[in-house]
């Protein structure tokens, strides 16, 4: 029995020690610091409810960061360094005797600091509220996490005419999105896209008064609070009210990557967030700038984005950048058509004041003799609303108001789009989710199996890059990927020019990769490994296709980039499945 309490005890104690320092620390004092690299090096709440440490944003990647501890993945609530992630080994957030609470890379650089100076004791903690607080000896706040938000506001947060909220730029994307959320000069609460080209307020609707959305300009105190009821109130007169309204559930009030503003409530035994309140003139794609031109937003239960038939995803990555069409538009009327699009509407840029009481066919005129009409919307409810766009932007799909819309395509057009399904179709459907943190990978997964192919494409990718730059769109575009490739320089085809010196490795390419064995040719020697045989075979059907003879039938970098990566992506998930 004796050794059996013993043996108990002998468990039992490294357990409940190792547990107590798993719980994070009270405070950081004066000339200690929290190194990125330590697992227990983080501060906790004084009852646990938020963590404040080293965060992995990505491979080696890390921000400083306040987390719901509870929550399952740990949701983030504030950043200190979003745009600016550090290093995985010797980074660390240092509190100096000054007063300065300082975040170090590995280097040493500071990417970020609170620029405060106090002669008396300083303490950083973290409060049970999430506010991260620097304190003097008399326990006076001399800075504060809650006066500089990221994306969201906890309850007892005030917000206030200088913060501005800042969306993700997507999920599990921690850097600064295209949303933001702030007072305006007009002292109302606004959701505003703030793209790289253009901007625009989406909440309240500019189609109505500060008024009739039920604001006042008129109080300039500018503050916005959430408190622990779930009561929200704003000095504009906006006001809100949480679903499950009362003390209990840990709240937050986030603006989403997608543009929404959302309240939150946890759900303590699943560790599952659920919504309890939303703008009800948002959820259904009213977000501008969602899906890019061309783009149209369809919200079924989250907005996702489609681009029309004959149009073109711009960028695998990022929606907002929207669709090209496959064809070329020109200003003949008889080599212009129309394709229909049920129950859509682009919102705003009219090309003039929207008619009523015409027909179908003269709204269809109107727009297929002007050159810059680039589609029309027309009502479907006998009213004979016309509205003729300049360009498509905003585009949802309506349920409210019955309206089709019909966009210009080139006569003729056999709507079945991308060149590039031949390639292989998955390779389209890259995440739009995914991390772009320098080539880090979103999973944080580490695996390094793969590291070489990686530096490869991203070598590769870079030097394409360059090249675009350098020879622009001449002959030699994407003769440097086979020429890695194949270990021949293009200059070592004896030629009379240059330009048949390209055009005889590129040949002597497409030929030998017609078959297998042609393949195996081609491909350099030192690159010959089982793993990497397909990956290579990609990259050659996609140099190939970049020096495609017909300009227009070679793929856009972004594409290519993507065809490289997604396919190095979809490998990695099959080895860690393995
Ligand atoms: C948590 O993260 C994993 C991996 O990224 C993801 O598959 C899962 O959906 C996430 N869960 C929640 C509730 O967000
Ligand atoms: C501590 O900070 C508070 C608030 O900033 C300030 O009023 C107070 O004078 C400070 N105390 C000392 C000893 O500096
Ligand atoms: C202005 O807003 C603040 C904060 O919401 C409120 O306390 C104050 O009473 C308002 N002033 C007026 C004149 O309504
Ligand atoms: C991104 O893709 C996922 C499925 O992979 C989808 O559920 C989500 O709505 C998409 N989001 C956007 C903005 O397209
Ligand atoms: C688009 O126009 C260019 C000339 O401006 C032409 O070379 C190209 O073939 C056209 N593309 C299509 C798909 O018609
Ligand atoms: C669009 O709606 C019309 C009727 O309003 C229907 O006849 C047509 O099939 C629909 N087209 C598509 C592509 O859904
Ligand atoms: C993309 O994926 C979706 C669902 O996963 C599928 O329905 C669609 O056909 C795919 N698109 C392409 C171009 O492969």
């Amino acid at each position: 029995m004796r050794f059996l309490d013993l043996f108990i005890l002998l468990i039992l104690i490294p357990v409940a020690w190792a547990q107590a320092w798993s719980q994070g620390l009270p405070s950081l004092s004066r000339g200690s610091s929290l190194a990125v690299a330590k697992e227990n090096d983080f501060l906790a709440s004084p009852k646990g409810t938020f963590s404040g440490g080293f965060y992995e944003v990505g491979t080696n990647a890390y921000c400083f960061a306040i987390w719901f501890t509870n929550s399952v993945n740990k949701t983030v609530v504030w950043m200190a360094n979003r745009d600016r992630p550090v290093n995985g080994r010797e980074s660390r957030l240092t509190l100096h005797g000054n007063g300065n609470l300082v975040l170090t890379d590995e280097d040493e650089s500071v990417v970020w600091s609170t620029d405060t100076l106090t002669s008396a004791g300083v303490e950083a903690r973290l409060l049970e509220t999430g506010n991260l607080v620097l304190v003097n000896q008399t326990k006076g706040i001399i800075w504060e996490s809650f006066e500089f938000p990221t994306d969201t506001l906890l309850p007892s947060q005030p917000f206030t005419k200088n913060p501005t909220l800042v969306s993700i730029r997507s999920r599990g994307t921690y850097l600064s999105g295209v949303y933001n959320m702030k007072f305006d000069d007009n002292n109302v609460l606004n959701l505003i896209f703030n793209g790289p080209l253009l901007s625009s307020v989406y909440w309240p609707s500019t189609k109505v008064t500060v008024f009739e959305s039920g604001r006042t300009p008129y109080n300039s105190t500018r503050k916005a609070i959430l408190n622990d009821f779930g009561h929200f109130e704003s000095s504009d007169n906006f006001v809100f009210k949480a679903a499950d309204y009362g003390v209990g559930p840990k709240r937050r009030l986030t603006l989403d990557y997608d543009g929404i503003l959302r309240l939150y409530s946890l759900d303590d035994s699943t560790g599952l967030w659920k919504i309890s309140w939303i703008p009800v003139d948002l959820y259904n794609c009213h977000v501008h700038g969602l899906c890019g031109e061309n783009g149209i937003c369809v919200y079924s239960p989250q907005s996702t984005c489609i681009c029309p038939d004959g149009f073109n995803r711009n960028d695998p990555s990022d929606w907002s950048k929207g669709c090209s069409p496959s064809f070329n538009l020109t200003c003949d009327p008889t080599k212009l058509d129309f394709m229909l699009l049920n129950k859509t509407d682009f919102y705003g840029n009219d090309l003039v004041t929207y008619a009523t009481r015409i027909s179908f066919e003269e709204c269809r005129n109107r727009c297929l003799s002007d050159c810059t009409c680039k589609g029309f919307g027309y009502s479907t409810d006998g009213q004979g609303s016309c509205y003729p766009k300049r360009i498509l932007r905003n585009g949802f799909r309506v349920t409210s108001k019955p309206q089709n819309m019909h966009i210009k395509i080139h006569r003729g057009t056999v709507i079945s789009s991308l060149e590039l399904r031949k390639v292989g179709t998955n390779d389209l459907n890259c995440s739009n989710e995914t991390l772009v943190l320098g080539g880090n990978d979103a999973e944080g997964g580490k695996t390094s199996k793969n590291s070489y192919i990686k530096y490869l494409i991203a070598f590769v990718s870079a030097f394409a890059v360059i090249e675009i730059i350098c020879i622009g769109l001449a002959w030699c575009y994407g003769v440097v990927l086979l020429e890695l490739l194949s270990g021949k320089t293009a200059p070592g085809f004896q030629s009379a020019t240059p330009y048949d010196e390209c055009n005889s490795l590129v040949q002597w390419a497409t030929k030998q990769h017609m078959t297998p064995e042609g393949l195996r040719k081609v491909i350099d020697s030192r690159l010959k490994n089982e793993s990497y045989e397909e990956k290579i075979d990609r990259m050659i059907e996609v140099a190939l296709l970049c020096v495609a003879e017909d300009r227009h039938s070679r793929p856009p970098m972004s594409k290519v980039v993507e065809l490289l990566t997604a396919y190095d992506e979809s490998n990695l998930d099959e080895k860690r499945n393995d």
